[in-house]
């Protein structure tokens, strides 16, 4: 697919900003150039644009090359610029799976841009037909989430690869929660189609919620063209090195701790007499259906523990959504939970 096609045509004719550190990437020299404090404090110089040895850190862990790579302040800000780049407001449209991450409604509302809504099915599966049906020439997008976000499972890689092969535009696969699932990641089928882009994020698995790293991996064309109209300096000198930091030093023993307390927690609910159902979760939450969320919500904030409720969102009445926590935070909402009478 020629995915330079569609990009919006002021993208195209726009001359991209260029930075001081654009014009020379190396290291030694007197800068003079960028109006920075010159008096050394560890962050009075600007940081690297293209977050080049981060990068390279990233590269190896997920096996792909560089130039496959965009990083952004978060994924909340990696999908903001997909929607600057493919959507023309007031005209394009994307299509987005219910229910899902709230963000992808948001940005769409923000840009202008209209929203198909393809609902889950009442097993919480995707019927790869719909999302099919749902474009029309004006689609740009296509946002599917996997693990997804309420429900906790993943979208097979069958229901992917169809959309993919029967649809004209980007298809964006959101794996936020990946490293908590034992499915292969979409970054694997990146060299069969250049319309994929697959977007993941530090804020999870890594534990980097607070400094705001966001991953997408996409075909060369794709990253040349998120370059041009990123934010020159979007990613700051404290993430890039606290990131190359955590990254080398990640404890690969956390996610099996996070999923046995998942399986136990899971196991625990289940006991509970307002307890309808826990759905099966590929993530690091699980989504509890009640008999009544809203109580089971207001009860445990009365205890100081904050839980989501989603009740209000599409196949979800009386569904609050659980994020597993220590293993003494866990006992200690289980213990809230049992406390619990209706
Ligand atoms: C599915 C999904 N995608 C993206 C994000 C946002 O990630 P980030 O912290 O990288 O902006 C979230 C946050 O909860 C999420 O659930």
């Amino acid at each position: 697919m020629d995915i330079n096609k569609l990009v919006r045509k002021n993208v195209v004719a726009m001359k991209p900003y260029s930075s001081a550190r654009d014009e020379f990437d190396g290291e030694e020299g007197l800068f003079l150039d960028a109006n920075e404090n010159p008096y050394s404090n560890g962050v009075n110089r600007y940081p690297d644009p293209y977050q080049r040895k981060l990068k390279a850190v990233i590269a190896t862990q997920k096996q792909v090359s560089i130039e496959n790579i965009l990083l952004g302040n978060g994924s909340d800000e990696v999908l903001d610029l997909l929607f600057r780049a493919f959507c023309e407001p007031k005209k394009d449209n994307v299509v987005v799976t219910a229910p899902s991450y709230g963000m992808y409604k948001v940005l769409a509302n923000l840009n202008d841009v209209e929203v198909n809504e393809v609902f889950y099915e009442s097993d919480f599966s995707l019927d790869a037909d719909k999302i099919i049906a749902a474009t029309d020439k004006n689609t740009k997008l296509i946002i599917l989430c996997s693990p997804n976000n309420p429900t906790g499972n993943s979208i097979g890689l069958k229901v992917i690869e169809k959309v993919l092969k029967n649809t004209n535009c980007l298809v964006v696969v959101d794996e936020a929660y990946i490293d908590f699932s034992n499915k292969s990641s979409c970054i694997k089928s990146l060299g069969s189609y250049n319309q994929l882009i697959v977007i993941q994020t530090l804020s999870k698995y890594f534990g980097m919620a607070g400094i705001r790293l966001g991953m997408c991996f996409a075909s060369k064309e794709m990253i040349t063209i998120l370059n041009r109209i990123k934010p020159p300096y979007n990613v700051n000198v404290l993430t890039q090195t606290k990131a190359i930091e955590l990254l080398q030093n990640i404890d690969l023993n956390y996610k099996n701790e996070v999923i046995s307390e998942r399986e136990n927690l899971s196991k625990e609910l289940s006991k509970l007499n307002y307890v309808v159902k826990v759905y099966p979760s590929d993530a690091n939450f699980l989504l509890v259906k009640t008999t009544d969320a809203n109580w089971v919500y207001n009860e445990l904030v009365k205890q100081q523990i904050i839980i989501r409720n989603r009740t209000n969102e599409p196949l979800c009445k009386d569904c609050v959504r659980i994020s597993i926590g220590t293993k003494q935070e866990n006992e200690i909402l289980i213990k809230a939970m049992l406390s619990l009478r209706m």
